[in-house]
């Protein structure tokens, strides 16, 4: 088995991103994946939750950040923490629910208990059994860093992280539109399905790629099966920089949400941003690493256009395993019409069974089944992402990030692998 310096050698000689050029061993070699667990999901803020799934004081939700599982608690003082779900007598899993509520968490092995604030309350027979005593203090529970971004829950195990917004860069400004524009709620439990492939595949895919659209999901739109979709270039694809990328499709009919949401629009986004908010008509993204976000394309139903958004995570669970986690969220304050289409539209799309959920897993297994295939090939297979390389950005874009006219590039991939690559074999 090679060593992590020769595997980090490796990397540095064939993972060449300004190059349009990544080898295809990264998405499966499980030396790889052993140093993303050293390097990258330590280090890195990952999203956990939505504010709204633990409203209330002692509402918590089970998690994972990387391999890690968490619990993401609000405390009864209301502030929101994140532990690692691991009880400090022995190790057992502390929350064995996905979520619930209550003052305190009490572990099912030996009876250890811990408060929704992370402090040791007590243990079964404490006096009988630790005559000596027990220190306390040293059985509080490991916490995470936590933060919030317009609503949105991140955590890292970095011990000198920088701030949030540091790390969103100016993935914010455009966070601030998905998701800022309003007071949204997540609808229902988060769906989770585990899908054979490679974290970063459908990473990159929701960060770069809006090209595969007109080929992979053409046969929805043949068929007549989504009214209204069509998959053209017209937009614009962003390098937001940090590994951060997103593509936006552009209609010019005017605003498609309703307009009761409007006064609440204008009083969180810049006049920019809500002209732009004007003319989406899909808009589709990637935090760095594995937070993907997208509005689908606006369609037709019942007399109203309507979309469904999502935002979710692609948890790694093995080097050529995910858990694929998909959050539908909706505007608190939308008419009932809206919030009802707009689920409707998310389960036939992009939930578990969504028909353009199926399209994209069938490409992401079968690269997955072709990169483990090539891990023993002598020479590395090296894949393509030349798209755009050398193009000139667009002047001018309200927006931050490199931007380029049109939907078609791999510019944000490329920086996608960057970061990536500069996290797994750097000191950065
Ligand atoms: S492992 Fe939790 S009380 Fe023993
Ligand atoms: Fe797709």
């Amino acid at each position: 088995m090679e060593t992590p310096t020769s595997t980090s050698e490796r990397l540095l000689a064939t993972v060449l991103p300004e190059d349009g050029q990544i080898p295809a061993f990264v998405h499966t070699d499980p030396d790889v994946y052993r140093l993303e667990h050293q390097r990258l999901w330590n280090r890195v803020w990952l999203f956990v939750a939505h504010e709204s799934e633990i409203p209330s004081p002692g509402d918590f939700v089970v998690r994972d950040m990387g391999e890690r599982n968490v619990i993401v608690a609000r405390g009864d003082d209301g502030e929101i923490r994140v532990f690692l779900n691991s009880c400090r007598h022995r190790g057992m899993r502390l929350a064995v629910e996905d979520e619930g509520s209550g003052p305190s968490w009490r572990c099912s092995y030996h009876g250890f208990t811990f408060r929704n604030n992370g402090t040791f309350l007590g243990a079964p027979y404490q006096r009988a059994a630790y005559v000596e005593g027990l220190d306390r203090d040293s059985l509080r529970l490991l916490e995470a860093t936590s933060d919030s971004y317009r609503g949105m829950v991140f955590a890292t195990w970095n011990p000198h992280p920088e701030p949030l917004t540091d790390f969103l860069g100016g993935m914010a400004w455009y966070l601030d539109i998905l998701i800022g524009r309003a007071e949204f709620e997540v609808v229902g439990a988060p769906q989770r399905w585990v899908v054979p492939t490679a974290w970063k595949l459908p990473a990159e895919n929701f960060a770069s790629d809006a090209y595969h659209t007109a080929t992979t999901h053409a046969f929805l739109a043949k068929l007549g099966l989504v009214s209204g979709v069509d998959f053209g270039r017209l937009g614009y694809h962003v390098d937001v920089g940090q590994g951060h990328g997103l593509g936006i499709g552009i209609q010019d009919e005017g605003p498609w949400y309703p307009q009761e949401l409007r006064p609440e629009y204008e009083r969180n986004l810049t006049p920019d941003q809500l002209a732009l908010m004007d003319r989406i008509k899909n808009f589709h993204g990637n935090v760095f690493p594995n937070l993907s976000f997208l509005i689908p394309n606006v369609v037709e139903i019942a007399g109203h256009r309507v979309t469904g958004m999502t935002v979710r995570l692609w948890q790694p669970i093995g080097p050529d395993s995910i858990q694929a986690w998909s959050w539908h969220l909706v505007e608190k304050g939308a008419p009932q019409w809206w919030k009802e289409l707009g689920r409707k539209t998310y389960v036939q799309t992009f939930g578990s069974s969504g028909m353009f959920e199926q399209d994209d897993t069938e490409n992401w297994e079968a690269q997955t089944r072709n990169s483990s295939a090539t891990l023993n090939f002598e020479e590395p297979v090296m894949l393509h992402y030349q798209m755009g390389l050398g193009r000139q950005p667009l002047s001018g874009f309200p927006g931050p990030g490199t931007v380029y006219d049109g939907k078609f590039s791999e510019a944000a991939a490329r920086s996608f692998y960057r970061r990536w690559l500069d996290l797994v074999v750097g000191d950065k």
